[in-house]
């Protein structure tokens, strides 16, 4: 059902204006909100969503701090749960972006569509960025299933420098990469802090295992099969016995995999929004794990390793 008329979030203005600004992060400007540091660009759109938005009992949400695989696992669990309905040579990833399979909510409700969220049929397949805490209410009172990817907080400070700098329009210089390191490290970083995020979910995937999957980008790289077939598990569509002897959980991993989606003509060139400034190959950059080696000393991957040791302790995860 299409709402009567888009929700103009722009009564939200007043009230963003007084949150503590950050704008070290330019063109990214972020505000502090319940504890975390939103983008500000989407922050009308998330306060909207917070009051007005509609959870369905099959919703499935893709949840991440940014930066950790989020398109990646959009395309799977996208690819796992529409596998019955289009031949791989003809899947629709092969003609569309992720995000535009799976929508990043808060940016379609700060464009004022929400209406294009409540039009999807169901089972939806939704990404946020927001942390648990943040989540709209009645996700949690309808019990959706959400999967939240985290991954190496030194790999997600270095593949957001790359992506921010991206942003950043010809002539403006890119972000010292140890200014990047400095601000990541007191915590400032769009939807930061990146431990807290990754702690709400992590303490809600242990008290809620049915209905909470946390995965780590490094073990799906490592183990596709076995995370792609929990993935299935978890979604309530297992493989059966015949599409396992016929290869399809062989078939979504390749369909999804960074070489094959890097390599297709849909995400070499565009925009996903006119607005955004970013091409759609930005969110395609090297696709693996521990990069860092080659942008921090080790004295600065020891700084950093002691913040999530520290914030983390007890809990049973280490990142
Ligand atoms: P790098 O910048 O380190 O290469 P997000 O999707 O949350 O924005 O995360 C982007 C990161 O995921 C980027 O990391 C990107 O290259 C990587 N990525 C994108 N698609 C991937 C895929 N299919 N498999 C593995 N990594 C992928």
């Amino acid at each position: 059902k299409k709402s009567a008329d888009p929700r103009p979030p722009s009564n939200y203005t007043d009230l963003i204006s007084t949150l503590p600004l950050e704008e070290g992060w330019a063109p990214i400007c972020t505000r502090k909100y319940q504890g975390f540091w939103i983008p500000q660009r989407v922050l009308p759109g998330i306060m909207d969503m917070q009051q007005n938005f509609k959870a369905r009992p099959d919703d499935l949400w893709v949840l991440s701090y940014p930066k950790s695989g989020t398109t990646w696992l959009k395309a799977l669990t996208y690819a796992i749960m529409t596998r019955a309905q289009y031949p791989f040579d003809h899947h629709p990833l092969l003609r569309r972006n992720p995000h535009e399979c799976v929508p990043f909510v808060d940016r379609t409700y700060s464009r004022g569509q929400a209406s294009e969220i409540e039009a999807m049929p169901s089972p939806r397949i939704l990404n946020t960025h927001l942390p648990y805490s943040l989540l709209p209410h009645t996700i949690k009172s309808l019990d959706c299933k959400v999967i939240y990817v985290c991954r190496d907080p030194k790999d997600v400070l270095v593949s957001r420098w790359y992506f921010n700098n991206g942003m950043r329009p010809q002539p403006v210089e890119p972000i010292p990469f140890t200014k990047a390191f400095e601000m990541f490290c007191e915590d400032n970083c769009p939807y930061g802090p990146i431990c807290e995020h990754v702690l709400e979910y992590w303490e809600e995937s242990q008290r809620r295992p049915e209905k909470v999957l946390f995965l780590k980008y490094e073990e799906m790289l490592e183990d596709p099969l076995r995370i792609v077939r929990r993935l299935a598990e978890f979604m309530g569509c297992p493989f059966s016995p015949e599409e396992e002897k016929e290869g399809v959980v062989e078939e979504v991993i390749k369909l999804c995999s960074f070489d094959n989606l890097k390599s297709l003509e849909v995400n070499k060139t565009g925009k996903l929004h006119p607005e955004f400034v970013l091409t759609k190959d930005s969110f395609f950059r090297k696709g693996e794990a521990g990069d860092w080696r080659n942008h921090m000393s080790p004295e600065m991957a020891r700084k950093l390793d002691r913040i999530p040791e520290q914030k983390l302790e007890g809990s049973g995860l280490t990142l």
